[in-house]
């Protein structure tokens, strides 16, 4: 029995490893693709996407992408390493559209104009790519034209789609905000640990939605004192009080 149990454990790390090994290639395929390809703006994608194309037929490294759009346009699904497969059998991982296997989203007469929220493959994507961040800690800036749904999405993914670890706080930025009304702001959904160490309470992640953040006024110097506070606090995870006292946050 002892033995017979053994062998299924072994069989089952083989067949992780064997999994594994098979994702090494496209996880790094997709990390490159969202990290220097997220760098380039609507044209250069274009030419991104035929070189990241051209390497991988020359290096052969499966799975392609299909032929039609960009390599954007596609999620790895990893053939039931965290991704569901049907039969829950492990399969060779492929490249999804992003909007494939997404529920049907039905508007009702009675939804408010405000909640409605079509899922596109650009909020789809964002959404994902922001959750995978902040789970990793990293901080994430939203950059696109206006009205292209970036405040909808990211309210969205806050207020709903990341587990209960997270609390969010919402903020806009306007031309009129100062850095001290930031900084209050930011003290103010904090608990104090210790002297000189704040942070959110023990075991939860604190996210700030800051909307907008480009607007606060430029200073007689040509800076953005609200921005540079965050800056601050992004570079050194702290920021350095009015009162001249420095807090680790
Ligand atoms: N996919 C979408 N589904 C539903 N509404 C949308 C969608 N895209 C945009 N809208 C609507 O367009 C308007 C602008 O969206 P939103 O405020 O999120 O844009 P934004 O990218 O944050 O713009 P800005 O850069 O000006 O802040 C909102 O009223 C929003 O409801
Ligand atoms: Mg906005």
């Amino acid at each position: 029995m002892v033995k017979a149990c053994h062998s299924t454990n072994s069989q089952v790390v083989i067949n992780t490893r064997l999994v594994i090994a098979g994702l090494l290639v496209p996880w790094v395929t997709t990390s490159v693709i969202w990290s220097v390809g997220a760098t380039c703006h609507l044209d250069s994608r274009y030419v991104f996407s035929d070189w990241m194309r051209d390497h991988m037929k020359l290096a052969g490294d499966g799975p392609m992408f299909p032929e039609q759009g960009l390599v954007y346009d596609y999620r790895l699904h990893d053939g039931g390493f965290t991704d569901p497969t049907p039969d829950n059998e492990p399969r060779i991982p492929v490249w999804m559209y992003w909007m494939d296997g997404l529920e049907e989203y039905d508007i009702f007469p009675d939804t408010k104009y405000s909640d409605i929220e079509v899922p596109t493959i650009d909020t789809v994507r964002s959404s994902f790519i922001l959750g995978k961040l902040l789970e990793l800690d990293h901080p994430v800036l939203c950059v696109g034209n206006t009205g292209t749904c970036k405040t909808v999405t990211v309210v969205s993914k806050l207020s709903r789609g990341l587990n209960k670890n997270f609390l969010c706080e919402f903020m806009a930025f306007s031309a009129r905000t100062s850095a001290n009304q930031t900084q209050d702001l930011i003290d103010s959904k904090l608990d104090r640990r210790r002297k000189g160490v704040f942070g959110p309470p023990l075991l939860k992640k604190l996210v700030f939605f800051i909307d907008d953040l480009n607007m606060p006024a430029l200073e007689i110097y040509g800076a953005q004192p609200p921005i540079e506070l965050i800056r601050q606090w992004m570079d050194f995870k702290g920021e350095l009080t009015i009162q001249v006292a420095y807090s680790n946050v």
